[in-house]
């Protein structure tokens, strides 16, 4: 009896382990958007003209971009796909790779873009392709409704 009781308390505490768990996954991802977010505010008014270009800023923003996104990718558990308002689509979850290589491509694009620009004419010129990951992947692999 006592061994079941035991058990039993295991048992609850491991499943409220793991619903605090997708709770976390969630909004550590949702925490990394937005300091992408964050990140990207300063360098779009710099190519819309509405402040003046600053190097430090953009090198700064991307390596943002880089060191958050490898960590992203690993926040999508299976018993990650509601809650939250989470608006990861479920696609997500059938197509893993197609995802991960979505998140490699980003990647690959803001590492490129922290070579090649060095002043405000080559900025102009290769961060709106960094950019434009955002808005593809989110149409691919984002909901618009959160669950
Ligand atoms: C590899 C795919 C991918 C890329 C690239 C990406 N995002 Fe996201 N983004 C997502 C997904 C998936 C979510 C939904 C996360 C969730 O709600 O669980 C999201 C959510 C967000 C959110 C909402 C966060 C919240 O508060 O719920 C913001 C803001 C955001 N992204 C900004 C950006 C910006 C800016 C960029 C580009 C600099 C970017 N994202 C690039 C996949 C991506």
């Amino acid at each position: 009896m006592i061994v079941r009781r035991i058990v039993l308390a295991f048992s609850l505490s491991a499943l409220a382990t793991i619903a605090i768990a997708s709770t976390a996954n969630i909004g550590e991802r949702q925490q990394i958007m937005k300091s992408n977010g964050g990140a990207t505010k300063p360098v779009v008014a710099m190519l819309k003209g509405e402040a003046p270009f600053d190097l430090a800023v953009v090198q700064k923003s991307l390596a943002n971009y880089q060191d958050n996104i490898g960590k992203f990718v690993t926040l999508f558990p299976d018993d990650s796909k509601s809650g939250e308002k989470t608006s990861a689509s479920p696609k997500i979850w059938e197509d893993m790779a197609g995802f991960k290589a979505a998140a490699d491509k980003f990647a690959a694009d803001a590492k490129m873009a922290s070579t090649t620009i060095i002043d405000e004419t080559s900025f102009k010129a290769n961060m709106p392709n960094v950019l434009k990951n955002c808005g593809s992947c989110h149409e691919a692999w984002r909901v618009k409704d959160p669950q």
